[in-house]
């Protein structure tokens, strides 16, 4: 199971993804509250967001007060990030992924990986995390999911499973409790998921499917014809706006032991 889905880790070059990125739906506000509660920090505190593209959980973690260092590879996802952050006293980007971040041993209360922890090699980036925090300090992933059950997402499920025979999710929806814990290095994982509605305009949803790297892969050439053809049924069945549940999921877990990272 590990290896088929490690199979299915997009490459790490998120290039022809950024441009349509921000139009992403955000992380389910209250599962960002947790998270922040059980990781036990407090504003001020050193966080470093990995893989933290264009700054989708970085901005949130920066209004809640932290200090953060966002480690990004992929340089337009970086620029993004830059932008969008850009008027935040107590933000630093780095270039850097999650297995080698290039950051300081022992340095944050809380490493956090937005989307991007199933784009790494996950044991490795465990034991990265592990290094970079101090002790006692906190590891955090999470995704957010469209609810597949909602009518109008189950018929563009139908869609994607009819154009991409075997579409498989891959990590991105997978427990991490037990990569977590087959390293070792932190200590039982705490799951946290909160689903909210969010009220979309149409055109930047169908405009952010292109920036849907696990969908992307696997569809190859017809990817630009399915996103045209989920454009063109979001335009008939939801009009200007369009209601779309998500899920944050998120796993938690404490740095094993009482000394440092
Ligand atoms: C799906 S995006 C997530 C961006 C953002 N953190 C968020 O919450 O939406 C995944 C990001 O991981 C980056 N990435 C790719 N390979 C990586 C690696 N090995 N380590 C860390 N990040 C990586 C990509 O460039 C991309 O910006």
């Amino acid at each position: 199971m590990v290896n088929e889905l490690t199979d299915l880790r997009p490459s790490s070059d998120y290039s022809p993804f950024a441009a349509t990125y921000q139009h992403r739906a955000e992380y389910v506000p209250a599962v960002v509250d947790a998270l922040v509660r059980v990781a036990e920090v407090r504003p001020g505190d050193p966080v470093c967001d990995v893989g933290a593209g264009s700054g989708h959980l970085t901005e949130p973690l920066l209004r809640r007060g932290f200090s953060v260092d966002a480690v990004e590879p992929t340089p337009a996802m970086r620029a993004l990030g830059e932008t969008r952050t850009h008027g935040h006293q107590h933000v630093r980007w780095y270039d850097g992924t999650g297995e080698s971040s290039g950051r300081a041993s022992g340095a944050y209360a809380l490493v956090t990986f937005g989307s991007s922890f199933n784009v790494t090699d996950r044991p490795q980036a465990l034991a990265e995390t592990a290094r970079i925090l101090r002790g006692g300090g906190y590891f955090a992933c999470l995704w957010n999911h469209r609810v597949l059950d909602d009518p109008l997402q189950a018929r563009i499920e139908e869609l994607i499973r009819d154009r991409v025979p075997g579409y498989r999710h891959g990590t991105r929806r997978a427990d991490q409790t037990e990569v977590i814990a087959a390293s070792g290095l932190f200590e039982t994982a705490v799951a946290l998921s909160g689903t909210e509605v969010f009220r979309l305009p149409s055109e930047p949803w169908c405009d952010a499917w292109a920036s849907h790297s696990t969908l992307g892969h696997q569809a190859g050439d017809g990817f630009a014809a399915l996103l045209d053809e989920i454009r063109a049924f979001v335009r008939a069945e939801a009009g200007d706006w369009i209601d779309v549940p998500y899920t944050t999921r998120a796993w938690v877990a404490r740095l094993a032991g009482d000394g440092e990272g």
